[in-house]
This record gives C-alpha cells, sequence and structure tokens, in this order.
C-alpha cells in the first residue's frame, strides 16, 4: 500500500507527520511513501531528507490520494472530496468536539483514525500524541513566560549583588504540567503547583516543585482517570489559594482542563490585577476557552497593571522538528500496530481497544463514539475499611505464665551451655536491636546501596578462603577456591546493581 505525507494547509501549522527517520521506519514496514513537496520545509526537513530516506515526492493531491494519509491536522472539506474510496486517514480530528467534521468523512467511503483519541491506557502510550506533544507544550511554555519575563529564573548572588529567584505557579499537573514543573525547575525557578487530583502531589515533588494543597483534597477524578468538574466548596477554597499565590509569583502557568468541557476559570481578572509588573501568565488552556479571565487565544495581551498574558495555542508546533519527530513516532507505532505481518498492508482490527477507541468512521459509518475504556491513569478505588478483628491477645494471667516459662528457659539453657555460647547469644541478640533500629530506619530508596555495602562485609570470606588455598590437601584448595569465587561475584555483584540504579538518576 502507499503512505501519503500531505503539506499542512493550515497556514500557521509547522509539523508535519512524517520525518525522515520516520519515512525509513514506514518504509520498513512495507509501504511506499509519497511525501507532498515541501511538507516538511516549516520544520526543518528537506525535500531531498525525504527522498534519501527513501521516499517519493509528490503533488500535494497525490499525496491525498494514498492508501494511507497521514496528516497533523483536520482537513478540509476540499481535502476530504482528494481522499481516495477506500482510503485510510490518520490525523487528528477532535472527533468530540468537532461532529461536523466526523459526519463529513461519514459521508465518503473511508475510514477515519483520531489520534487525539487514542486511550489513556499503558499498551497504547507509544501512540499517544496528546501525551507527546502536551510535553513539549509545557517545556515550550516555560521558555515563553521565561523569554517574556525578561530576568534571571535561578538566583543568584554576585559582587553586583542578590538576584532573588523567580516564583512560578503551575496549575494542573498533568502531563503539560509535570513538564512545565521539571522546565521550569531545572532553570532555577521556585516551583509550586497544584491539581485537584491530589495523588499528583508526589510526582510535583519528584520534579523539584511544591505541592500547594487545596484543604482539604478532593479525589476530582472520574473513572477515565481525567479531572472532572469541581465542587462549590473546592472551587471557593481553590481561588483563596489562587489569590494568596498570584499575589506572591512571578509567572503562572495553568494547563487545567476537563475533557469535553470549557476549560474551568480559575484566575480572575482581580488575581491578576494583584500580580507585579512585569510578570506574566502562560494560558495553555487558551484554545479551550482559558483558565484565566483574560486570555485572548493566539495573542500576548498586556494587562494595565503590566502582566503579559500569553494565550498561544501552537505551543508543540514552535519546537516544529522535535514535535514532528515524535508525532511522527506515534504515527509510525501505531501504523506497525495496523500492519501485523509487516507488509505494507493494513490490518485493522476492531475487536482491539486501542484501534477501536480511534476509529471514528469505517469504511463509510460513523462508529463514534467508543465505548468506554477504564484507564490506567485512574487512580486504585480505595478498598472499603476491613472490619476491625479485636487481637486475639492472651488473658493476663496465661500471658504471665508464658513470660515466666520463657525466663526459666533462658536460665536453664544460660546454665547448661559453655561460656563461649553464651557469649556469642549475647553479641547475636544485641546485633538484632542494633541491626533492627539502624537499618529500619534506613530510607527505602537507599536500601539497595545499602544491600551492596552489607553484601561486601562477605569480603571477609574472601579473606579466610584465601588464607586456606595454600593448604595442602586438595580438596580444601578447591573449596576455598569455590569460596572465592562465589563471594566475589557477591561483593561486585551488589556494587554492579547498585551502580546500574544510582545511574537511573543520574543526566
Ligand atoms: N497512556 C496513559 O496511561 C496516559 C497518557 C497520558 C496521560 N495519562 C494520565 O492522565 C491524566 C490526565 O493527564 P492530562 O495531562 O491529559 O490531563 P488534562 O490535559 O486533561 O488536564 C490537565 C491537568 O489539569 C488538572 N485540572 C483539571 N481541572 C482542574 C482544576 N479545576 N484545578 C486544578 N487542576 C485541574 C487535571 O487534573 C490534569 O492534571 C494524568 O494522570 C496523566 O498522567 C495517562
Amino acid at each position: 500500500m502507499r503512505i501519503g505525507v500531505v503539506h499542512e494547509s493550515r497556514p500557521t501549522e509547522t509539523r508535519v507527520a512524517a520525518t525522515p527517520t520516520t519515512v525509513a521506519q514506514l518504509r520498513a514496514l512495507g509501504y511506499e511513501v509519497v511525501v507532498a513537496s515541501g511538507a516538511g520545509l516549516a520544520s526543518t526537513f528537506p525535500d531531498e531528507a525525504y527522498v534519501a530516506a527513501g521516499a517519493r515526492l509528490g503533488p500535494g493531491a497525490e499525496a491525498w490520494a494514498a492508501d494511507v494519509v497521514l496528516g497533523v491536522n483536520a482537513p478540509s472539506a476540499r481535502e476530504i472530496a482528494q481522499l481516495r474510496d477506500g482510503a485510510v486517514l490518520i490525523s487528528l480530528l477532535a472527533p468530540a468536539t468537532d461532529p461536523d467534521l466526523v459526519e463529513a468523512l461519514a459521508r465518503r467511503p473511508v475510514t477515519a483514525l483520531a489520534m487525539d483519541a487514542v486511550p489513556r491506557i499503558s499498551r497504547a502510550q507509544s501512540l499517544d500524541v496528546l501525551s507527546s506533544m502536551a510535553n513539549i507544550a509545557g517545556y515550550r511554555a516555560v521558555i515563553e513566560a521565561a523569554h517574556t519575563f525578561g530576568r534571571f529564573f535561578t538566583g543568584q548572588v554576585t559582587a553586583a549583588g542578590k538576584v532573588p529567584p523567580a516564583k512560578v505557579l503551575v496549575v494542573g499537573a498533568g502531563v503539560a504540567g509535570l513538564a512545565a514543573i521539571g522546565t521550569a525547575s531545572s532553570l532555577g525557578a521556585i516551583v509550586r503547583a497544584t491539581d485537584v487530583r491530589p495523588e499528583v502531589a508526589e510526582q510535583i515533588r519528584s520534579l523539584g516543585g511544591e505541592y500547594v494543597a487545596v484543604a482539604p483534597a478532593e479525589q476530582q477524578v472520574s473513572s477515565d482517570g481525567y479531572a472532572r468538574e469541581t465542587s462549590a466548596d473546592y472551587d471557593r477554597r481553590a481561588a483563596v489559594a489562587y489569590a494568596e499565590q498570584a499575589a506572591d509569583v512571578d509567572i503562572v502557568i495553568t494547563t487545567a482542563l476537563i475533557p469535553g468541557r470549557p476549560a474551568p476559570r480559575l484566575i480572575t481578572e482581580e488575581m491578576v490585577a494583584t500580580m507585579r509588573p512585569g510578570s506574566v501568565v502562560v494560558d495553555m488552556a487558551a484554545a479551550m476557552g482559558g483558565n484565566v479571565a483574560g486570555t485572548v487565544p493566539d495573542e500576548l495581551v498586556v494587562t494595565p497593571n503590566g502582566v503579559s498574558i500569553i494565550g498561544y495555542t501552537d505551543l508543540p508546533g514552535r519546537l516544529p522538528a522535535q514535535a514532528s519527530q515524535l508525532y511522527g513516532t506515534n504515527l509510525v507505532n501505531l501504523m506497525k500496530l495496523l500492519t501485523p505481518a509487516r507488509d505494507g498492508q493494513v490490518v485493522l482490527d476492531l475487536d482491539d481497544v486501542v484501534q477501536r477507541s480511534m476509529t471514528v468512521v469505517h469504511a463509510g459509518e460513523k462508529i463514534w463514539p467508543p465505548p468506554p475504556v477504564p484507564v490506567s491513569s485512574a487512580p486504585p478505588v480505595p478498598a472499603a475499611p476491613a472490619p476491625v478483628v479485636p487481637a486475639a491477645t492472651p488473658p493476663p494471667s496465661r500471658r504471665f505464665v508464658l513470660v515466666g516459662l520463657a525466663a526459666a528457659l533462658l536460665f536453664v539453657l544460660t546454665a547448661l551451655s559453655p561460656d563461649p555460647l553464651i557469649e556469642h547469644l549475647t553479641v547475636f541478640a544485641l546485633a538484632i536491636v542494633i541491626g533492627f533500629y539502624v537499618i529500619g530506619h534506613v530510607h527505602h530508596a537507599l536500601h539497595t546501596p545499602l544491600m551492596s555495602v552489607t553484601n561486601a562485609i562477605s569480603g571477609i570470606i574472601v579473606v579466610g578462603a584465601l588464607l586456606q588455598i595454600g593448604h595442602g590437601d586438595p580438596v580444601v584448595t578447591a573449596l576455598a577456591f569455590v569460596a572465592v569465587l562465589v563471594a566475589s561475584i557477591n561483593v561486585f555483584g551488589g556494587f554492579a546493581v547498585t551502580r546500574r540504579m544510582l545511574g537511573l538518576f543520574t543526566r
């Protein structure tokens, strides 16, 4: 089959659905690839690079007339008309918010898969363009904020004076919010973040942010793992927290979204009015109506008190090469799923939950919306508290008898045992007590390094065995050799595991 990579017709779009790297991957799946001339220019991929990767260049109409059409944005009516009968169109389609587009597609004998309808389950993560684009957008939001802020993010102490670090508040700690928290804290800012889903607190902290709780933390999550609308009580408390933060921070980045609804309005005009001149607000929910009063989609607005409100809706496209590469890789992963035999033939399996969820129109028949899919991001439902069963404690009289018996047994043991045994037993008992208190207080994250250090104690076996190696008896020498080998594996293996584990935390 032939795949067509179209030239995006939206004037502000800089991304392309395939890069030279992903074209080579599509070719490896057995497809012929036609790229519309100039399709990759805005994302810095020249036509020659596509040809070198094995694609053929063609006019835009040829790409739209391919068996499988790959695009970034939803097609226009003119582009839908260019699709051939039986074609498979794969692009962002926003089927939940654009029912007219779904109807228009269903009027043609084509199949349409929406890249923005990938279910949020672990198995589908490699196809999830919403996540890959949100990650880029979160990063870029901080870069835009830093550019407009025009001051250091990190604090500095120089001979010319002290520079305080910037304070950043991130509202909504989903994929984009977490990317923004990580980026801002790596630039040295003091980062605070909040979300209606209290389970994100740990993720915020792990990225260097401080969790701002809107007490009492409510579990504002629907069964599909997304936030749902908040209660009036929560909104009141949140407004107090946002008002306090707005007056204190230099930068606010909002990402709060509720699927299928307009974005919740969280930052009011009054809150913006309390921000210092030069402060910056980036409203990443601008396309969905905005979280901030005064946001204008795709524009930078400066308020009378000198606060810049950025409402850009093309944040991923502001890093076009990488956005195209990640989007293209998501598409390649989908094509792998659709090409089980790696023979260049699409086989759509509607029994597969991922393929079913994305398929909006199948051979001219509208099959949207799909059956709901429970997602992995939904927090586990807390188990019902177990009925409290009183612990079976022996009655006091029986306890005294047991303690008495244990004391008598210990007395007989010490009276009958040879001296060295009592000494060893005492050391053993003390070691248990000290070990319990010392090791019991080591943080869980340090258990592996601790294990390798305690493993190294078995190095004493190596010393003992080395002393025995020169022994005349060949059996003893052989045993000593085995002991040296096994103990060395234990010692060095422990350190190797620890090194690998610590490597996970090294940039
Ligand atoms: N394949 C997967 O398993 C997968 C993929 C992507 C995301 N996820 C998970 O799905 C969840 C949603 O991620 P997302 O980035 O798409 O979310 P999103 O874009 O729908 O919303 C952004 C964030 O805003 C928060 N929010 C909504 N209303 C709010 C309010 N009134 N005040 C403050 N915050 C508010 C949401 O809780 C969310 O964290 C996350 O847990 C994410 O990790 C899972």
